[in-house]
């Protein structure tokens, strides 16, 4: 798909909506989960693309934002990466409360255009960037914040290898996590907890407890 069909393919299949956990920003979302992943299997049938994690803020990534915009002070004057950002929420978050530079990374095209496309809307600027190695420790952020990544065992046993190394070098990393399989059992600081809202349709639960976790260093999952 080219760019221009990226982003006409987000605008068209999702709405504008407030994330009822963080209404100061507005994203580009898919209200009812069914259509939109029907349709996305559909339209995208055998090009192997990802399911549409970016059309939903996700309780991981609204309890992130809601964290960074009540304390600013974590991103002010920071180089902050998202990873594995989605929409954008947590990334969006840290430009709006005052991050020297504000970078997203999502594996998925569609991602990394409904970013920039949800930055626009929200008046503020992300960088698309692609971690490339997970070999080596990140050196472009002081800090790295996680919003909902601990879904999956491989990826998130990669993550959490890869955040130890920028652990080691002194980068700061916040995890939001809604209790998922794979998230770390120890060496992780709670800074903050939330209830937030989310849809029977998508996490089964009318609600999900997202706690603000800072890596402090990583025993294993
Ligand atoms: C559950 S969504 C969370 C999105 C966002 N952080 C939030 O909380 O709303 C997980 C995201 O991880 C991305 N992802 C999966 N594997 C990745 C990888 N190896 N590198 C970067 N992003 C990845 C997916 O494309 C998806 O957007």
């Amino acid at each position: 798909m080219k760019r221009e069909e990226m982003a006409e393919f987000i605008k068209t299949q999702t709405v504008l909506e407030k994330p009822s956990f963080v209404p100061e920003i507005t994203l580009q979302l898919a209200t009812e989960v069914t259509p939109i992943w029907k349709l996305t299997e559909e339209r995208l049938k055998g090009g192997d693309l990802p399911p549409p994690f970016w059309a939903f803020a996700w309780p991981g990534g609204q309890g992130l934002a809601r964290y960074i915009l009540d304390n600013p002070d974590v991103v002010k004057g920071k180089c902050v990466l998202d990873f594995a950002a989605g929409c954008g929420i947590a990334a969006i978050a840290a430009a709006k409360a005052g991050a020297k530079l504000s970078l997203a990374d999502d594996i998925d095209l569609l991602a990394q255009e409904a970013v920039l496309i949800n930055a626009a809307h929200n008046g503020v600027k992300v960088e698309i960037y692609r971690v490339m190695s997970m070999d080596k420790p990140f050196t472009g952020a002081d800090l790295i914040i996680l919003g909902d990544v601990c879904y999956q065992q491989a990826m998130s046993t990669a993550i959490m290898r890869w955040l130890t190394l920028c652990l080691e070098i002194g980068v700061r990393i916040l995890i939001a996590d809604p209790g998922r399989a794979y998230v770390p059992k120890d060496g992780m600081k709670e800074l903050a907890r939330y209830t937030v809202p989310t849809t029977l349709e998508l996490e089964d639960q009318k609600t999900r407890e997202v706690v603000v976790w800072e890596l402090e260093g990583f025993g294993g999952c």
